[in-house]
């Protein structure tokens, strides 16, 4: 099957297998694992940060920096189809006390005004207030979108002439500097906290980290041992990390290049696909415009040996392109695409 439901689909590579066997270890919850703390070093000043911490996921990444910048009560304001919101199991209420604050999004983006509106404090006063602003770029939601860097840095000023503190959920942040061809801390260093994914476009098997300031990370090693993710030889899996920054990071531009190839493809055969969703390496198709179900066209894309995935959006599907496909893969996806949601005539 040419699996194209999730970027997080890959498997390590050869090089990486050989990284992952031949890293040095050490205990990790004791600061001990050389491999660990290079990572965290590497991407603390990749992403323009003072220090970094190691996770196992970038889910436990967003809710530990979700905690450090709130009370029990406090509002967050998000996106209202952004992944904290939507995918992280009410994380924010579960573990920080946070009330979620969802506003409508255009391609995942806020504006100042609507920041403003929404941390206007209540009438309790002090009881509630807006303490947290969570952004995500790309965003997934929306379809791998990018935030503009200009729009980015209005927003988070507005946040914080409002006294609020502004976490960059950046699972796919590398995506995101790809796409504007900037160095990745343009975009987050502006932030006081800062996720990246290893598993997503770097093709890494698990792994994140959560960037902020040497302060803010002290607290967040902390946190990481009250959610159980302070581990032991961790660096078999921060080796894959660094063997992705120095092997895989330069290829997310292929995979953008190819999901603009199979996005230019299928509308070329006619499918209902909006060129201009696709910056990154998410191409989305709407089930209902083909006068389909979303559940009858993903199973006959399987049938095909071809695997998209729903999205949030009650008839959208998505394909993403990642390190596992390549362009034969691509060419083969372009025509088995068409040809498995064309209308079928009955018997
Ligand atoms: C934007 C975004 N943030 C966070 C995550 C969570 O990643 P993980 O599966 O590593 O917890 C995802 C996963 O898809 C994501 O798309």
């Amino acid at each position: 099957m040419i699996d194209l439901r999730s970027d997080t689909a890959t498997r390590p590579t050869a090089g990486m297998r050989r990284a992952i066997a031949e890293a040095l270890v050490g205990d990790e919850q004791k600061r001990e694992d050389p491999s660990v703390n290079a990572l965290q070093e590497r991407v603390a000043a990749l992403l323009g940060h003072e220090a970094a911490i190691f996770v196992p996921t970038a889910t436990m990444a967003n809710q530990i920096a979700l905690k450090l910048h709130s009370r029990p009560g406090d509002v967050l304001i998000a996106e209202d189809t952004a992944h904290v919101v939507i995918y992280e199991y009410g994380g924010a209420a579960a573990h920080a006390g946070l009330m979620t604050l969802g506003l409508a999004g255009d391609r995942g983006r806020l504006s100042s005004e609507q920041i403003r509106a929404a941390a206007e404090p209540s009438s309790k006063g002090a009881d509630q207030q807006a303490t947290v602003l969570a952004l995500e770029n790309t965003h997934n939601s929306s379809g791998g979108r990018v935030w503009p860097l200009g729009e980015l840095e209005d927003v988070v000023a507005t946040t914080r002439e409002l006294g609020l503190a502004v976490h960059l959920d950046g699972a796919r942040l590398l995506n995101a500097s790809t796409a504007l061809r900037v160095a990745p801390a343009e975009i987050s260093g502006r932030f006081d906290t800062v996720t990246i994914c290893l598993s997503k476009g770097l093709g890494c098997p698990l792994g994140a980290l959560l960037a902020g300031s040497q302060e803010l990370m002290e607290r967040a090693w902390r946190e990481k041992h009250l959610f159980g993710g302070a581990m032991r030889q961790a660096g078999v899996v921060a080796a894959a990390g660094l063997y992705a920054l120095d092997h895989h990071l330069e290829l997310l531009a292929d995979d953008h290049a190819r999901a603009r190839r199979l996005a230019e493809a299928l509308a070329e055969a006619g499918l209902p696909i909006d060129l201009d969703q696709v910056e990154t390496n998410f191409v989305q198709l709407d089930a209902v415009k083909l006068g389909l179900t979303r559940s009858d066209a993903l199973a006959r894309l399987q049938q095909a040996g071809v695997g998209l995935s729903g999205t949030i959006h009650p008839s959208v599907m998505r394909a993403v392109t990642h390190l596992d496909v390549g362009d034969d893969d691509i060419e083969r996806a372009a025509e088995l695409i068409p040809q498995a949601l064309r209308p079928r005539v009955p018997a």
